[in-house]
């Protein structure tokens, strides 16, 4: 089953054609960062128009790359939520358009099952069940997955997600948006303990986040070493946001692996890419002897490939998923527990 995949939820608009049997054939990608950038973040209207003026040329751009014919896509996926109305509607208008053009079922996906299952790309996949750690610029949570569309959330941030939580953090600090690559690499300059700031709900015994705290930490440090401070004390402080939020990040992933009785984690999302979180997750694997699976660095931040594969992996499981009626619906806010689908035939 060859499967195009369509993602418009933020700012990247991400095409990708995905085959059953011969995996991932091509993907396309276009960030709108450089567009954002002036504002300090996410402008949702540009980021809609954008979307409509990339989806098409990126259509043709993967057709091109997997040498195959518009006509041999045999089923449409596009993320349904959640995300920005806007853009998530010039995705869905654009896939299901293609699937009446085409008469080709199509499938509405959610973003952040789409990183969930973006491991399962990469050249070591990870076997069902795992715990995944879902860790986006609008999401921090623990899942427990048993199988595709079997997921069951163990906890979550109460405020800020992490990748937020970086981006605040940089703007503070006078960084560029997105903030997260950007604080990593200013940490690596920072002497580690010169600054220690809070790790929230580190010993809280359940599995829930937060975030909030941690970046008025950094506000008020910043304001008694003044906004004028020497490079040096700024890195000091990225290296104090960036140890305490990995030294949360990792214990509640190791009491998640604990709790479930689980031996493999995987990480998705943005902040996944984070060379520090990567750091501490794989010596944290190595002392207590469990295996941690990432995507492939690409595949990382918002994409098309996740979604195509997230598609395809339902089909399989449930053709019925599919939408051949073409009336479409936008999911801007939806929780990847109520997406659990109980007419999914094992694999
Ligand atoms: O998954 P993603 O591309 O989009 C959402 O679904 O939100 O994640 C984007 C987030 C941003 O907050 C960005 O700052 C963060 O991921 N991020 C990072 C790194 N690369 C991206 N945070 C920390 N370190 C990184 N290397
Ligand atoms: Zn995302």
């Amino acid at each position: 089953m060859l499967v195009l995949g369509i993602e418009s939820s933020c700012d990247e608009t991400g095409l990708a054609l995905y085959d059953s049997r011969r995996g991932l054939l091509a993907h396309a990608l276009h960030s709108q960062i450089a567009m954002h950038r002036d504002y300090g973040g996410v402008v949702p209207e540009l980021a809609s128009r954008d979307h409509i003026r990339r989806a098409l040329p990126l259509l043709e751009q993967v057709l091109q790359q997997a040498g195959v014919a518009r006509t041999s896509i045999d089923a449409i996926a596009f993320t349904q939520g959640p995300g920005l109305a806007g853009a998530l509607l010039v995705g869905a208008s654009i896939a299901n358009a293609l699937g009446l053009a085409l008469g080709k079922p199509v499938i509405g996906i959610h973003h952040l099952e789409g990183h969930l299952l973006s491991p399962l790309l990469a050249q070591t996949p990870p076997p069902f069940p795992f715990v995944a750690l879902l860790v986006s610029g609008g999401h921090t949570q623990l899942m427990r997955v048993a199988d595709v569309g079997d997921y069951q959330t163990l906890g979550e941030t109460l405020d800020d997600a992490a990748g937020e939580a970086f981006d605040k953090t940089a703007k503070l600090l006078g960084l560029n948006y997105p903030g997260g690559p950007e604080v990593s690499r200013l940490a690596e300059f920072g002497t580690p303990g010169a600054v220690e700031l809070p790790r929230p709900m580190l010993h809280s015994g359940d599995l829930d986040f937060s975030f909030s705290g941690l970046k008025t930490a950094v506000l008020t440090h910043l304001s008694r070493i003044g906004s004028n401070a020497c490079e040096q004390a700024k890195a000091d402080l990225a290296r104090g946001f960036v140890d305490a939020a990995v030294d949360v990040l990792v214990a509640k992933s190791v009491a998640a692996l604990k709790r479930t009785g689980m031996k493999r984690l995987v990480v998705a999302g943005g902040v996944g890419a984070n060379r520090q979180l990567r750091e501490a997750l794989c010596a944290a694997a190595a002392k207590r002897g469990f295996d941690v699976y990432y995507p492939d660095l690409a595949l990382c931040t918002d994409n098309g490939a996740m979604i195509a594969l997230a598609g395809a992996l339902r089909l399989q499981r449930n053709p019925a998923a599919a939408n051949t009626s073409y009336a479409f619906t936008v999911k801007p806010r939806w929780d990847l527990s109520a997406i659990n689908d109980p007419g999914q035939q094992p694999a």
